[in-house]
Parts: structure tokens; sequence; C-alpha cells
């Protein structure tokens, strides 16, 4: 659906060249909802601005299945389709943006205009007559289930309903892509929740792709299906959000899933020294990581059992993630050297993670 290739972006001010997209290349599947999670100023603004031309890059070629490929040559737009290159015309970029919404942490919108209003915006110049365009946006009305509001201004809404507002007006082109630019940061935890259930059910109902941008794994755990993670303008990892959060390799990516798991209180009991680091041979406080296969076996009263080693829970934890089960056990294993080794293995042996944490 979108495929970009080796995308650069610099921002030169004053004093500062900033390289806020360096290099990135990723590919987002039809009906996907793809993550995109980096602290602030990691680039991913910027980068989700280039896929709708906000920000020409510099370098690099983007294709969107139905428009076909655009390749900058120091920021200047070519077409190069079908072997040929011609400069883009101002034209194609709008009808371009006009088939990719786009919603925002802060709504953007008009703080004049009723709801209604707000909603037909984009359909103004489209040669729709008044009343298909009425008809039009009650269904959007509908679909983000706020008829009821139709006639109200932004000022009356909660930020969740300016949110609903703010999707039904970037569903008014019948996009097949939409970007989510930090949609739910400004939301608190009840109005996040439906709206990321709002935007779930979208990408069921219309099949439309999104492109996600978020600093916070809570929001990818729960909707996305691929994750980019992004730091310094790269992308440091990309995958199946499962795999990810089971298995996490860059260190930046290790510290969202921490934060996000519950499991990083284990760190506070460590540092606050709760939890006791006496570690001999014999004795190591360790991670385990259950996966979706793993989920649920008697592993640990078996291995106690047979290795003759004492397993002692310190902290447990059950996470869904992309609708499946992910358990983590921090605990403490104690016995003979080589009995507590064997038992780990076998854990391992099981499709179970073992980290040796706090020694
Ligand atoms: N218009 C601009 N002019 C100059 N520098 C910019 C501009 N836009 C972004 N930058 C810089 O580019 C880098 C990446 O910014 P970007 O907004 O893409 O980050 P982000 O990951 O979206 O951060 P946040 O989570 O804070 O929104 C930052 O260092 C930022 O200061
Ligand atoms: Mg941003």
């Amino acid at each position: 659906m979108i495929e970009i290739r080796n995308l650069q972006k610099h921002f030169v001010t004053k004093d500062v060249n900033v390289h806020a997209v360096n290099d990135v290349s990723l590919k987002v599947e039809e009906g996907e909802i793809y993550g995109i999670i980096g602290y602030s100023g990691a680039g991913k603004s910027s980068l989700v601005r280039c896929i709708n031309f906000l920000e020409y890059p510099e370098s690099g070629s983007i294709t969107i299945k139905g428009f076909g490929t655009i390749e900058s040559d120091n920021g200047v737009l070519y077409r190069t389709d079908g072997g040929q290159k011609t400069r883009i015309k101002e034209k194609d970029l709008r009808n371009l943006r006009r088939s990719i919404g786009m919603i925002f942490q802060l709504f953007n919108l008009m703080d004049r205009s009723t709801v209604f209003d707000n909603i037909a915006y984009p359909l103004k110049y489209t040669g729709l007559s008044k009343e298909e365009i009425e008809e039009k946006v009650n269904k959007l009305l509908k679909l983000v289930d706020l008829e009821e509001k139709r006639d109200s201004y932004p000022g009356q809404l909660s930020g969740g309903q300016k949110q609903r507002v703010a999707i039904a007006r970037a569903l008014a082109n019948d996009p097949k892509i939409l970007l989510s630019d930090e949609a739910t940061s400004a939301l608190d935890p009840d109005a996040t929740e439906s709206i990321l259930k709002l935007l779930k059910d979208l990408n069921k109902q219309l099949g439309i792709t999104i492109v996600l941008i978020t600093h916070e794994m809570a929001v990818i755990k729960q909707i996305a299906d691929k994750v980019a993670v992004m730091e310094d303008g790269k992308v440091v990892e990309e995958g199946e959000v499962y795999e990810i959060f089971s298995d996490p390799k860059a260190e930046i990516t290790r510290k969202f899933v921490e934060t996000s798991s519950g499991l990083e209180k284990i760190n506070k009991l460590i540092e606050n020294r709760t939890v006791d680091l006496n570690n001999s041979d014999g004795r190591k406080l360790i991670k385990l990581t259950f996966t979706k296969d793993s989920v649920g076996e008697a592993l640990i009263s078996k291995v106690s059992r047979d290795y003759n080693v004492d397993i002692s829970i310190v902290l447990a934890n059950v996470d869904i993630v992309a609708e499946n089960a992910l358990g983590g056990i921090i605990a403490d294993i104690s016995g003979k050297p080589e009995d507590v080794n064997e038992a780990l293995d076998y854990i391992s042996s099981n499709g179970v993670r073992v980290e040796v944490i706090g020694r």
C-alpha cells in the first residue's frame, strides 16, 4: 500500500541542521495498522508528513497504491512510473493528499464552525450537490457515533468527541489511507480507549490502512499489527507487534516494552533493594517471558520438582498484545548451581525466554 525507500529529510535553520529522517525504508501492507513509535524528536511526524508530501523529502521515493511512485531528487518531486521521469504537478499532489486522511493530537478543528460544517469542509470543492454532502456527512456522523452533536461547536465537545469529528472529517473523501499523528496523546485514558477502538473498527469495516504515530507502547500493543521503532531519524527495529513485544532487540525498544508491561516495576524493586539480590552461583533472579505458544504451561512447578530447585515468584504479569497473551514472571531460583542451570535450560527448551537479571 505504501512503500518508502531510502527517505532523507533535513531541516536547516539558522544555526542547526537536523537530520530528521535518516535513510528510512519501510513497507506498509494494505489494510494494516502500522505503528511508528519513538521519543520526542525521533522524526516520526517528519516521516509521516513526507507520506502525503506536506514535507518534501530531499531524496528517496514513496510508492502509494493507486497513485504510483514519487521520487525526490534534491527536494524536487518526480513521478517515475513506467520508466519515465516527469516532474510532478501540484494538482497531482492535491489529489494525493485528498486520498490520504490525517488526524492530529490537537484535532485542528475550525472553532467557529459546527460539527457538520467541519466534517463537510473537505467536500467543498468536490462537485457534490448540497444533498449529497448532507447525506455523506450524516453517514460519517453515524460512523463516528456523533449524530446528536451535528449542530454543536467544537468548544462544546469533549476531547474524545473532538477527535471523532476530526476522524469523520479525515474520512470525508473516502481515503484508503489514514495517517494518525499522536491522535490520542491529548486524551484521558477512557477517551483514548474509545478512539483506539474506533480506529480499529474503521480499519476492519472500511479496510482503511492506518499509519499511526505514538510515543506510547500501550497504543501500539492495543491496535497495531506492525511497528517501527524510530530513534534519531532512523528505524532501529521493525516487525510484527507481538514478535517485537515478546523479543525486543534494540535497547530503546526494550525500554518501550518495559514501560508498558508493568514489569518495569522490578527495576524499582531492585533499585530499592526490596528484592534481595545477594546472588550466589546457586541463586539467580530471572525473568521468564511466556509467549502465546507457551502460556499456561505448568512449567514452574514441574521444574522445581524435577530439578530440585526452589522457585519463588516475585512478580507476574500477563499482557494482551495484538490480541494475544504475553506473560512475564520475575522469579528467584535457588538450588545447587548445576541444578539451577539445568532447570533454566529446560525452561528455555520449552519456548520460554529466560534472562538472568540484576546480577
Ligand atoms: N519545520 C521544522 N523546522 C526545523 N526543524 C524541525 C522542523 N520540524 C521538525 N524539526 C526537527 O526535526 C526533528 C524531528 O522532529 P519530528 O517532529 O519529526 O519528531 P517527532 O518524533 O514527531 O517528535 P514528537 O514526538 O515530539 O512529536 C526534531 O529535532 C525537530 O526539532
Ligand atoms: Mg511529532
